[in-house]
């Protein structure tokens, strides 16, 4: 796992449009993983702002969507997905993927979504935020850390956290269909984002914290390619964040005093 911690957001903007933009051009990602919410907004300013053909050729694949919610609704992700990332980034709507939360038949369409990603050949990249209960797309704690995609309820905590998003409260729907901890994790490398101080619990436990269903981010400790960009009140409650800090400076290039060979503990994971 490899944590950065930036200043602004901004900063992330920038690290998080090259970052994608690199793996893109160097032939590592066609099919990107897109989350929805605050946090990967500026990942998506960032790469429209380095829009190139190969970024415009991507096939995505959204993590969740709400059950019961209509795709005319702006909140829905089909249409917040279509709004944050097919526009921008102008992929063609053809190639951009939202589970079905409207299917008569919500376990077949949970089927069809991982048959569908197997199809494409798996996801090269996945963008997430994390929720203040530390999920990862919609999978709440005591998620199985090996689940597929399927119906979750969301946890009230989340319901309140999105009420933001809706014109009541109540009106936050109450199921989603979610990937799962097990679909996350069979992306080749993982990219997510955090902001605010609101999330800084829920990073600490995720990155420093036991592996545990109670955090189901912190299944991310068993991916060999995650990294994890914060700003300064996101990290604010990891006990080793100097030794992030360290770590990326190397990365970047920055030698430090101490340092016998720069290149040597370098590493993404
Ligand atoms: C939604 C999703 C969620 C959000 C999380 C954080 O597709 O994957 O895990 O990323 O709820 O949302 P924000 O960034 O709005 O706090």
């Amino acid at each position: 796992m490899q944590i950065v911690i930036l200043a602004t957001t901004d900063d992330i903007e920038t690290f998080t449009g090259d970052y994608i933009l690199n793996r893109i051009e160097a032939g590592h990602l066609r099919v990107l993983g897109v989350a929805t919410g605050s946090s990967p907004l500026p990942v998506y300013r960032g790469l429209a702002k380095r829009w190139t053909p190969k970024v415009g050729a991507l096939t995505a694949f959204a993590l969740d969507e709400y059950v019961g919610l209509d795709y005319s609704h702006p909140e829905s992700y089909h249409a917040v997905v279509d709004r944050e990332v097919t526009q921008p980034l102008r992929l063609d709507p053809m190639r951009v993927h939202v589970p079905d939360g409207n299917a008569p038949d919500l376990d077949a369409a949970a089927a069809d979504y991982e048959s569908l990603i197997a199809q494409s050949g798996g996801v090269d990249l996945q963008i997430l935020g994390i929720g203040t209960t530390g999920h990862i797309g919609f999978n709440e704690p005591t998620s199985s850390l090996n689940s597929r995609t399927r119906v979750k309820t969301l946890a009230l905590q989340t319901r309140a956290d999105n009420a933001r998003f809706f014109d009541a409260p109540e009106l936050v729907p109450s199921l989603c269909l979610t990937q799962g901890l097990g679909t996350i994790l069979d992306a080749a490398e993982i990219l997510m984002v955090a902001q605010g101080e609101s999330k800084a619990h829920a990073i600490a436990q995720a990155v420093e914290g036991p592996l545990t269903a109670m955090c189901p981010a912190s299944v991310l400790q068993l991916h060999p390619r995650a990294t994890i960009v914060l700003d300064e009140a996101a990290a604010s409650e990891l006990l080793h964040s100097d030794y992030y800090r360290y770590v990326f400076a190397q990365q970047r290039g920055i030698t430090h005093p101490g340092l016998i060979d720069p290149g040597r503990s370098a590493t993404a994971n």
